[in-house]
């Protein structure tokens, strides 16, 4: 592993280590915590995904802190192979709020961004060229099914420039991406 590798890797696990501690504030038993951790790992084994598992859980932990009296759903702008979407919708399904999940179901739209080097400093050439970070509907919707809660789920298939204008629904959430 690279010295930034092994920094980055560091860095998550610091991370994740002070997020443990906020979920252990909504939840006091160590066994339901041990439970909710345990679920996110399930999808990190078993489904690609794009994102750190801190990244994940800190949104998750703002689901659990929003009190009931805040109205609205959540939306997911981006879901890949259905990794974050599957972690959400546990959560969305918990505090008994709808899910919106937004993608192309084809990866990302033909573009000529260029993108060099990440803020990081290592390179990203290529790493979002048109297509990338797909995921058909139906891997994401099976990948939700065997690690999340589908029931809450309501996908939204198509680009964001054309679907999202149309949304209508209540919304006092961020948009994970
Ligand atoms: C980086 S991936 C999302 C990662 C995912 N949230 C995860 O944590 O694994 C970006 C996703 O956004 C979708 N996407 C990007 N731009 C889009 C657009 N303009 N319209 C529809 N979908 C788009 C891509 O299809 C892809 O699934």
């Amino acid at each position: 592993m690279s010295t930034m590798g092994l920094m980055t890797s560091i860095r998550e696990y610091g991370e994740l280590i002070r997020l443990q501690k906020k979920l252990a504030k909504v939840f006091p038993s160590f066994k339901e915590q041990h439970a909710w951790l345990q679920k996110f790992r399930q999808v990190d084994a078993h489904v690609k995904t794009a994102h750190n598992p801190s990244h994940v859980l800190q949104f998750i932990l703002a689901i659990f802190n929003t009190p009931e009296s805040v109205e609205g759903c959540i939306v997911e702008a981006g879901a890949f192979k259905g990794g974050s979407t599957a972690k959400i919708s546990l959560a969305a399904a918990h505090m008994n709020r709808p899910f919106y999940v937004f993608d192309s179901f084809c990866g990302l739209p033909e573009n000529k961004e260029q993108h060099i080097k990440s803020v990081m400093g290592y390179s990203i050439q290529n790493w979002f060229d048109g297509g990338n970070f797909a995921g058909t509907l139906d891997e994401v919707k099976g990948n939700v099914q065997a690690y999340g809660n589908i029931n809450v789920c309501e996908f939204v298939p198509g680009w964001f420039n054309e679907t999202m204008p149309l949304f209508n629904k209540k919304l006092p959430w961020p948009i994970w991406m």
